[in-house]
């Protein structure tokens, strides 16, 4: 089974210069929450975004094309091809946690969506395109709380696979 996880603002950017865009700790520990004790598959870029962090609880799996990377990091799975992503996900629930060419590739095989709404647009060079509604439906919406810390309104939002999974 396949889950997104990830942060957007209104205009369905999430990411600019190799970063996120906002500053929203809240959202960071949303995610942490979501993916405690699952497998997390990336893109190279975004691995590299985390500082090629491997994140405590979690395995982490990154993608790419690049022959012997990572070979220096201990406990870090690397895949090449998005059909060895879709099998390592047949037996258990895998969080793919970008980045934008991740996503692409992989919408006809999500089945949840686990998506945080920034109220708010910021500059961005990386972007993942509006939920087909025709084919996932919103199950659960919950409001972040916005304080001196999280300035930005935001909502936490589960979007399921209409008609059950996958295939
Ligand atoms: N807001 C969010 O929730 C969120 C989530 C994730 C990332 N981000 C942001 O998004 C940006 C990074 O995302 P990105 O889209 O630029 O990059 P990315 O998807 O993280 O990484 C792209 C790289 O992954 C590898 N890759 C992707 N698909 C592959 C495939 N099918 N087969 C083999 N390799 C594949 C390639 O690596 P090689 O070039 O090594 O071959 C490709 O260059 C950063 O700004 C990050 O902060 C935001």
């Amino acid at each position: 089974m396949i889950t997104f996880v990830y942060a957007q603002d209104e205009q369905g950017a999430i990411g600019n210069k190799g970063d996120l865009p906002w500053h929203l700790p809240s959202d960071l520990k949303h995610f942490k929450e979501t993916t405690m004790g699952h497998t997390m598959v990336m893109g190279r870029k975004t691995f590299e975004a985390m500082g090629k962090r491997l994140l405590p609880g979690r395995k982490s799996v990154v993608v790419t094309n690049q022959v012997g990377y990572g070979s220096d990091i201990p406990e870090l799975t690397v895949l090449h091809d998005i059909e060895d992503v879709l099998e390592l996900g047949k037996d258990q629930e895998l969080m793919v946690i970008g980045g934008a060419g991740l996503y692409e590739t992989l919408w006809p095989h999500v089945d949840k969506i686990s998506r945080t709404v920034i109220y708010d647009t910021f500059e961005a060079d990386t972007f993942i395109p509006e939920i087909d509604e025709s084919l996932f439906e919103r199950v659960r919406v919950v409001p972040g709380v916005v304080d001196e810390k999280n300035v930005h309104a935001h909502d936490y939002e589960w979007w399921e696979r209409k008609g059950g999974e996958a295939k």
